[in-house]
């Protein structure tokens, strides 16, 4: 019982960053973030993967999945987990402090915030992660095991500890699921032609 409420607990608080990294595939083109640049050992910056309409679009729908579950969730009478850490945090001392309670205050408004946040986090772990794979030679769309499944899991992770200081079991029950979960969602987007490499 114990152990399905952390994963019920923990999937719930990173459902948006699952659901808005893997929204560029579908909403994401246009202008890279690079610009078409290249970096000096001859190869691009980031690549034409990376666009800032995906960045953009990512980040909003993490913000809305965000929203949904805080907004769907208590309709069922299920408790947000997340909710009970947000007094643990430095956003609510902060925005406390700057008499900016209705940012955690309303649970819509700041599950929109948790998700948009997470996902901005997760998609900046994209970026990085792109510089890293054209700096060791790995060309645009190819796999990068590992740091394809989990850079953005990482950062997303990172950068939403100052809003919910998560637990450690968190992390150690979303890192495997993560990496399955990516590993799923790229197969089924392959299968239904949604993307081209099947990882
Ligand atoms: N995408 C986007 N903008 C982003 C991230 C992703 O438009 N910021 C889109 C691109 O069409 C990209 C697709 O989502 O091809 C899949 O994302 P990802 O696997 O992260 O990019 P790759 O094409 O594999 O490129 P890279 O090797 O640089 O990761
Ligand atoms: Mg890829």
């Amino acid at each position: 019982m114990e152990v399905f409420q952390v994963f019920f607990d923990s999937i719930i608080f990173i459902l948006p960053l699952w659901f808005g990294n893997a929204s560029p595939t579908i909403l994401g083109g246009g202008a890279p973030i690079d610009g078409g640049k290249y970096w000096r050992d001859g190869r691009r910056i980031l690549g034409d993967g990376k666009t800032i309409r995906g960045f953009w679009a990512g980040t909003l729908v993490g913000g809305i999945v965000g929203m949904l579950i805080a907004i769907i969730l208590p309709i069922f009478s299920i408790d947000l987990e997340y909710i009970t850490l947000l007094d643990k945090g430095l956003f609510y001392s902060i925005a406390s402090n700057l008499n900016l309670s209705f940012l955690y205050t309303n649970q819509t408004v700041f599950g929109f915030l948790l998700g948009a946040i997470q996902t901005f986090g997760g998609l900046i772990g994209d970026v990085i992660g792109s510089f890293i794979k054209r700096r060791s030679g790995v060309e645009r769309g190819q796999t990068f095991i590992f740091l394809d499944q989990l850079g953005f899991l990482i950062l997303g992770m990172g950068f939403i500890y100052i809003l919910i200081p998560w637990p450690i079991t968190w992390f150690l029950v979303l890192v495997p699921i993560t990496f399955l979960m990516h590993i799923i969602a790229n197969l089924i987007g392959y299968f239904t032609g949604i993307q081209d490499v099947p990882l």
